[in-house]
Order: structure tokens, then C-alpha cells, then sequence
């Protein structure tokens, strides 16, 4: 049997339907309710419901096998874990935005507000930029507009929500997708299983 984190809501929906492709399918999964955990035993699957930034803490600890896991949250967490096939859903990109035309003022610590504070402090100190990280938990492009920061790290999909606030995209840090990741252990002791599934998905992408 093989478990698999998938993260709650529209990237785990994409999710879930490449794994049935690739032959993995396990209908109850589509059945509208609260249930968080379904099984196939026939497939040899069983599939968890988690919020999206959990499925690397499930899959580290090896409470899942394998899971679907943005960059975003593997960039930001860094589990010790194998990331074996980039699913290329979920695509988007991890910018630093700001209002339209901002200048940095070099002489004072750069105020960052942002869900990411791993990402944003190694971006600027590669950069070696001082800043100050405000650890916000949602609608981070709130920050700028009320003079709570200077700029924000976060991820932009459609660009939608920084254009309807007018802030605009001024760096890209980098290219976001899912990964398929699998916990070390399980991957000593289920590779086949592993592999067989990691094969059936790429075969499908
Ligand atoms: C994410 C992200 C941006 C938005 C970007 O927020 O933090 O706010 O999506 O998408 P767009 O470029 O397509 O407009 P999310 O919807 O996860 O909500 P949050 O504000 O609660 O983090």
C-alpha cells in the first residue's frame, strides 16, 4: 500500500485527476464530503487530504509515502525528502511586487512582508540587501498599501490580485510548479511501488 498527501483544493483536484490517469484512480475521492482519507486496496493506494504547506511535513515524517507538493512550500521548508518529478501544475512564480515605480532607499533596512520568510531572507541575502521580515499569513498585498512594508514575497498566478491593488511585479525569484515527493525511507523500502507510480505519471504528463 502506498499513501499519498494530496494538498486540499484546486491544485490537489489537478492532482488527484494525473494519478488517475496514470491509473491510480480511486473514486470515492470525488464524493462531496468531509472525509480525509480514501483507500483502494485492490490499487494498493490510499490517498490524505492535507492543507497544501503540510504535505511536506507528512511526507518528511513519513506519515505519507509520497505527496504533491508546490515549489513554493519546498523552497520555503527545505524537507529532507526526494522531490522525483517536477508535474508542471501549479504553475506560477515567487516575485518580490511592490507599488508601481518603487526605488529602494539603500540606507535602511528594506521592509518585506510575505507568507515566505525562508525564501525572502535567502533571496536578499544572496542579494546582500538588509531587510526587515513582516510574516504575514494571507492577503499579503494588503502591506504595501497600508505603509506596513515596502515591498512584499509572494506568489503571482494571473497577476490579477497585485493589478486590481495597483502593485506590480519588480523581481522574480523564481518559477514555481508541483512536485511529486517522496519520504527517504519509502523510497529505500517501496522504490518499486514508488517508481512504477512516479513512471506512470510522467508517462501522462
Ligand atoms: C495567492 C497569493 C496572491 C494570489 C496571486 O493568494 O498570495 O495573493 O494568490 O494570484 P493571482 O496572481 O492569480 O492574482 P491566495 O489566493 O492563496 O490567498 P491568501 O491571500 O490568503 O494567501
Amino acid at each position: 500500500m502506498i499513501s499519498v498527501a494530496l494538498p486540499k483544493g484546486r491544485l490537489g483536484e489537478k492532482a488527484y485527476s494525473l494519478m488517475a490517469a496514470a491509473g491510480y484512480d480511486c473514486p470515492s475521492i470525488l464524493e462531496k464530503n468531509r472525509k480525509l482519507t480514501f483507500e483502494d486496496p485492490e490499487k494498493g493506494i490510499r490517498y490524505f487530504w492535507v492543507k497544501p504547506s503540510d504535505v511536506s511535513i507528512y511526507v518528511e515524517r513519513g506519515a505519507a509515502d509520497v505527496g504533491i507538493a508546490g515549489k513554493d512550500i519546498l523552497a520555503e521548508y527545505r524537507p529532507d525528502l526526494y522531490e522525483l518529478l517536477d508535474l508542471g501544475i501549479g504553475r506560477c512564480r515567487m516575485c518580490v511586487a511592490g507599488p508601481e515605480g518603487f526605488r529602494d532607499d539603500p540606507d535602511r533596512a528594506l521592509r518585506v512582508a510575505t507568507k515566505f520568510p525562508h525564501i525572502a531572507e535567502a533571496y536578499y541575502e544572496s542579494r546582500s540587501r538588509d531587510i526587515d521580515v513582516i510574516k504575514l499569513n494571507g492577503s499579503i498585498e494588503l502591506a504595501p498599501i497600508l505603509g506596513l512594508s515596502d515591498v512584499i514575497v509572494d506568489i503571482v498566478e494571473t497577476g490579477k490580485t497585485l493589478l486590481e491593488n495597483h502593485l506590480a511585479t519588480l523581481e522574480t525569484i523564481m518559477e514555481i510548479s508541483a512536485r511529486f515527493v517522496c519520504n527517504k525511507v519509502s523510497y529505500k523500502f517501496k522504490r518499486e511501488e514508488v517508481l512504477r507510480l512516479r513512471d506512470a505519471l510522467e508517462r501522462g504528463l
